[in-house]
């Protein structure tokens, strides 16, 4: 069987369709200039980060997500595939969302520079500049953390895949946001997440969906109305005896769209719009799926 990374990009993720979105939403929230700095929050292997910097040589990106395996995986497998300057516009970090500023570089091939992501450490020396050095120095960068780097503002951030029902408790969703609109550009920027909800949602839920040499499984455990939480398991089914179960395995929180609204304004949004989409739910069990941008 394939990497459990590469069958989740192929089941899960559509990087076109959702840049497609950010570039719509930017233009009708914010518009006067085209948006070229991006930070994928939750971003797992980064799949959306490295389209976005693959498809316009003026953009950057920034990852950040809590499983090293996963962004390490990105380095290979996706950022690899688009050389060089690929690892001088995209950096991606390992931390927590809930601080940020903490998380640390993962290390890359090429550590060199820097095309709109300056980045001018001081190492905890007050001395030794990254950019003084030219950055040909990689271990200069090696443990280089968010707080010390020099990043463009950020135009968007996003966070797709119900990555923020991976918390749990209504202060670090304020917390959280109030990370997100502090990096965003000051001359307008957007946050984009996305949710799944409504009454066909709250129950034990299972979607299948076969490709040509895997099937997908996307099982919800009961969902719990007191705490509103559930847990998520995806597998994948090669031929008749490759299984892989509980290839990934989340605690999610179903927050509502009005409790996401709240703690948007609670952290300083101007704007909340809502886009919703509707899912028939026939025989097979598709989770609806809402998009929730905002300006700033
Ligand atoms: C559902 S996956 C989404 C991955 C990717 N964004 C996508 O669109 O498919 C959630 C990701 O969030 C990460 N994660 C969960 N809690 C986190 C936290 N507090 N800080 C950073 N990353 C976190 C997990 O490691 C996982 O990669």
């Amino acid at each position: 069987m394939p990497s459990k990374f590469h069958l989740y990009q192929l089941s899960v993720q559509s990087p076109k369709g959702d840049i497609s979105y950010l570039q719509k939403f930017f233009l009708m929230y914010v518009g006067g200039r085209a948006p070229l700095h991006l930070q994928e929050d939750f971003c797992g292997t980064a799949l959306l980060s490295t389209e976005w910097i693959r498809t316009d040589a003026r953009r950057t990106a920034i990852g950040l997500d809590l499983d090293l395996e996963s962004l390490e995986w990105c380095l290979e497998n996706n950022l690899s595939k688009i050389g060089a300057d690929g690892y001088s516009r995209m950096l991606l970090f390992h931390g927590n969302v809930l601080q940020p500023m903490e998380s640390r570089l993962v290390k890359q091939k090429f550590t060199n520079l820097v095309h709109g992501l300056d980045l001018n450490s001081n190492n905890g020396t007050g001395s030794n500049s990254c950019k003084q050095m030219g950055l040909a120095d990689s271990k200069c960068l090696a443990n280089l953390t968010m707080s010390e780097a020099d990043f463009p503002a950020r135009d968007i951030i996003c966070a797709f895949n119900y990555s923020c029902c991976c918390l749990h408790s209504r202060k670090d969703l304020v917390l959280y946001f109030r990370h997100v609109r502090s990096v965003l550009s000051e001359r307008g920027g957007i946050f984009v997440m996305d949710v799944y909800g409504g009454i066909s949602s709250e129950r034990k839920l299972r979607l299948q969906r076969k490709f040509p040499s895997f099937t997908y499984f996307w099982e919800q455990d009961e969902f719990d109305i007191i705490s509103r939480q559930t847990r998520i398991s995806l597998h994948f089914q090669g031929g008749k005896k490759q299984m892989m179960r509980y290839a990934f395995t989340y605690h999610w929180r179903l927050w509502s769209i009005p409790e996401i609204k709240d703690c948007l304004e609670e952290a300083g949004f101007k704007w909340v719009h809502v886009w919703m989409r509707e899912c028939q739910i026939p025989s097979q069990v598709e989770t609806p799926r809402s998009i929730t941008p905002t300006g700033t």
